[in-house]
Parts: structure tokens; sequence; C-alpha cells
């Protein structure tokens, strides 16, 4: 198994320097000629140990086609393998156009980030397209032969949605290799992964520099010019105010991407909007650690769910933060639930990597009815995620940690899948808890398991036909499409 895991992440090293090949290919110039050789002779190498691995690896059945239109995909030679596909495009999403951009903006990121794991907490995750390690078992989750199957499950980090997201367009049925056939544009840029690069730079002008390159980009095409770039869109992994920096408050290590004037026509895709300036922005869910193939994986991790016996009312994974004024709701809840035979509490600490464990996190919240869901650092958590694929009924303290941010994603009414205690309700939380009937609770909880494939971030392998299901990124193209075309009838 170990060695499947490895050669798993040869190839998808591989695949981000064949990935960029095709943009580096138009930008040659002769006086960088012999590293760029040097890259094409890497590359080739990269392709024909990446087919030796097909056919060692993968010798029959689906999962070697659907591996084989996505490295082709990749390398930019997509145009036949796409118009051969069986796979029909759903009706709801209009066909969109995948911008090649610079590696620079993303697949060099990444590489960056490969070779230096010390640069930012996400570095050590961005393995495997951004789904991180995978996770070969769930404590009693899977028996002999899930394990040995293709898993679902891995260790993804929260700031990798942008990569899963660019993955999963790839080799999406809806995308078009013809600008003028496209509705809606996607500019893959790894916004994320550059500004967590970036944190300590002090210098903004330098800090900046490769947001206003983009936009320079973006400006110099006729596609964008066209609608002004109001067709045109970001998805981003990190929370938004971390590209929303302000000439007048404190330097948090923010660029100023979104507040650019070629950005502000954009649709930004994020997974936390700005509560009261992101007009243009959308949530999207971070990722958490199931990245099912089919619908069939779904189906069986939600009748899972149903089996299980939970043993405890509420359970809290998190840390006291840093912020004064949000730290005094989360002692508070850490005190309570240490207090109660009723609550499971994980407690992470900078350098306990006790929360980095995905295994323990999902166990615990398997366990839980409930799972209290305090502001963080910020206003919303990767948790809020986890505690949803995990069946575990969120509890809310602001309404800006999901109501107001994943709107394409929630059903209306708060009430029928999570709990709000208002300020006056936090210092009983087990007592608010306990009331809610024994019904309403297997209610909730059947619509939290019922949000799961809209929540997820499918494996960017799955085929088409037999996903069966719309996930993350399906959500956001169905709302996206609707977006664009509104916007076209108005102007
Ligand atoms: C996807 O799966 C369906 C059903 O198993 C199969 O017929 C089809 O050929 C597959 N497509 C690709 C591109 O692998
Ligand atoms: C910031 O970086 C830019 C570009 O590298 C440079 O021109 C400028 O002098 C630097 N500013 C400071 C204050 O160091
Ligand atoms: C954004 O759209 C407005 C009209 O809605 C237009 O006047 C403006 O030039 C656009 N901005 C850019 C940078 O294209």
């Amino acid at each position: 198994m170990a060695s499947t895991a490895n050669d798993k992440e040869k190839s998808s090293l591989c695949f981000f320097s064949s990935y960029s090949f095709s943009s580096f290919y138009r930008e040659i110039k002769p006086s960088s000629l012999l590293p760029r050789i040097r890259f094409v002779v890497f590359v080739l190498l990269c392709y024909v140990l990446w087919l030796r691995l097909l056919f060692f690896s993968f010798p029959l059945g689906s999962s070697s086609s659907s591996s084989t239109s996505y490295s082709a995909a990749a390398a930019g030679h997509s145009h036949h393998q796409l118009s051969r596909s069986p796979e029909t495009c759903d009706p709801d999403i209009a066909p969109f156009y995948i911008h090649t951009i610079h590696p620079r903006f993303n697949a060099a990121l990444v590489r960056h980030c490969l070779s230096r794991l010390a640069c930012c907490d996400v570095c050590p995750y961005v393995g495997h397209l951004g789904l991180g390690r995978p996770l070969l078992r769930l404590p009693d989750a899977a028996d002999a032969a899930d394990a040995v199957r293709g898993t679902a499950w891995y260790a993804t980090h929260p700031s990798t949605a942008e990569m899963l997201f660019h993955a999963r367009v790839q080799r999406h049925p809806c995308r078009t290799m013809d600008p003028e056939a496209a509705v809606l544009f996607y500019v893959p840029f790894y916004a994320g992964l550059h500004v967590a690069a970036n944190f300590r730079q002090a210098n903004h002008t330098r800090r900046d520099a490769l947001a206003l390159d983009l936009a320079a980009h973006l400006s110099s095409l006729p596609t964008f010019r066209r609608r002004a770039g109001r067709d045109h869109f970001l998805a981003v992994g990190r929370a938004s105010r971390d590209f929303m920096r302000s000439p007048a408050g404190p330097d948090m290590g923010a660029n100023r991407l979104l507040l650019l004037p070629e950005v502000a026509n954009m649709t930004v895709l994020t997974v936390e909007r700005h509560p009261w300036e992101g007009h243009n922005q959308f949530g999207i869910p971070y990722p958490s650690y199931f990245h099912p193939r089919t619908a069939a994986d779904v189906a069986e991790w939600q009748a899972e769910l149903r089996r299980l016996g939970r043993t405890h009312l509420f359970a809290f994974v998190g840390g006291v933060g840093s912020d004064p004024e949000k730290a005094d709701i989360r002692t508070s809840i850490l005190s309570q639930c240490r207090m109660s035979d009723r609550c499971l509490p994980v407690e992470c600490k900078p350098g306990r990597h006790k929360c980095n464990d995905p295994e323990l996190i999902m166990d615990v919240m398997r366990r839980a009815d409930f799972c209290l869901q305090p502001p963080g650092e910020s206003f919303t958590r990767r948790s809020t995620f986890d505690s949803v694929l995990a069946g575990c009924i969120p509890v809310f303290f602001s309404e800006h940690t999901a109501h107001t941010q994943y709107r394409w994603y929630l059903p209306s009414r708060p009430a029928e899948w999570s709990v709000m205690l208002d300020p006056s309700q936090r210092d009983q939380i087990e007592d608010e808890l306990a009331r809610i009937p024994r019904a309403e609770v297997g209610r909730m909880r059947e619509a939290v398991i019922g949000l799961i494939p809209r929540m997820t971030y499918a494996h960017p392998d799955a085929n088409r036909s037999q996903l069966g299901f719309r996930d993350a990124v399906d959500v956001a193209l169905v709302e996206l499409t609707r977006r664009v075309r509104s916007i076209h009838y108005k102007h």
C-alpha cells in the first residue's frame, strides 16, 4: 500500500509539471531556452514514468481509462479526448472555459511549496492535487475490501479548495476548449497558496505584484474585455479578507487582489466571504476529508452514519484562539465541555497535532449529536464541514459562520439543520441542547446527512456518469451559470 501511495505522489508531481508545460510552451524566449529544454526533458521523463505507472498500477478497468483522460486533459491534449467522452454536460451548467495562465499563478506555486515544505502550513498537504495524504481506513468504518479499493479518504488541508476546484473542473463534461463557445470563464489562480507564502513579505509592492500581474494579463485578453470580466470567476481557498488589505486597517499580511478594479466585476468563490463588503463573493465549502468517486461511495457513508448509535450529546473540537474577544466564547465552551460527561472535547493547542488527525476528529464527531462551532480566528471554520460529514448537527454562535456564507449550499431555514445559540444561552449549552426533542434531533441529523454530497469535493478522478450526484464544484457551477445568465440579460 505504501508503495502505491508513493507512486501516486510521483504521478501527481508529474501532473503539475506536464500541466504547466502547455503554458510554458507559448512563452519560450531564446534567451532562456536552455533551462526550458531541461524542463521539457524532465516533463517527458515524468510522462514516461507516468505511463509506466499506469500500465503497472492500474492494469484493468474504468479507473485506468478515467486516469488516462485526466492526464491527457492535464497535458493540454484534451480536445480530442473530451469530444469523444460519453459523459454529457448537466443542462443547468453553462459551457465554461479554463484560461491558460502562466504557471507562476498556479503550478509553480505548488512546486515552490513542495520544494520548501517549511514555507506554509498548507505545504505538506498540497500533494495529490490538493487532496493530501490518502487515509487507508477510518476506525471501524471500512472492512478489508474498502482498504484495498481506491480510498475516498484523505488528510485534506482546509486551504486547498482552490486546487481541488481546479483539478475537478479539468475533466468536467461542461468544459469547452473553445472560448467562443464558453459562457463562463475560470481563472485558475491559486491565490491562497500565494498569499500564504507572502504573509511575511513586508514590502507591499512585492506582496501585491503577482495579483497586479494577473490583472494586467486578464485585461489584455479580448475574452475578458468583452464583458468587462463579468463572466469570469476565481476560486480561492482562503478567507477573502486575506486579499482585501485596506490602506487604513492593520497589516495582517493580506494583498489587494480582490480590491483591484479588474477583479471587482468578476465573481469570486471563497471559503469565507467578507460579510459586508463581499458583494461579488460567494461561499464555497472548505474541503473536508471525504472525496468520493461515485454516488455509491456517498450512499454507503450516509448509511453508515444512520446506523451509528451516538454516545454523547455534544462535542467540541477546537482550541482557545489568540483573539481575546473570541477566546472568551471558546474558553467558556471548553470548560463547559470538560465539566459535562455528555460532551467530548478535543483540545487543539499550537504545536500539538491532535487537530490534524482526521481519524480522531471524525471519530469524535460521529459519536455526538451536536458539534459546537464557535468562530475561530475568523468567522468560518473548516470544522463545520467536518461536522456535516460526520452527521453531527452544527451549533453556531454567529450567523456569519455559515448562514450568510454558503447560501448556495444550505437550506433556506437554518433551524432545519443547525442550532443557533444567542449570547444569553451560551452559559448553559448542555441544557439548551438537551431540551431539543429527540424526534427533532433525528430530523435535523437527517437534513445534515442529506447535505453531504453537495458539501463534498468529489475525487478529481471521478467519472461523471458514475458520480451521479452534484458535488460542491457542480453546485458552484450551477449557481455561476444562473448568475452569469442573469447578468447577460441585464447588460
Ligand atoms: C464512465 O463510467 C461509465 C459507466 O461505468 C462508462 O460507461 C464510461 O465509459 C466511463 N467513462 C470514462 C471516460 O471513463
Ligand atoms: C519594495 O519593492 C519594490 C520592488 O521590488 C522596490 O522598488 C521598493 O524600493 C521596495 N520598497 C521598500 C520600502 O523597500
Ligand atoms: C466593471 O464594470 C463597469 C460597468 O458595470 C465598467 O464601467 C468598468 O469599466 C468595469 N471594470 C473593468 C476593470 O473592466
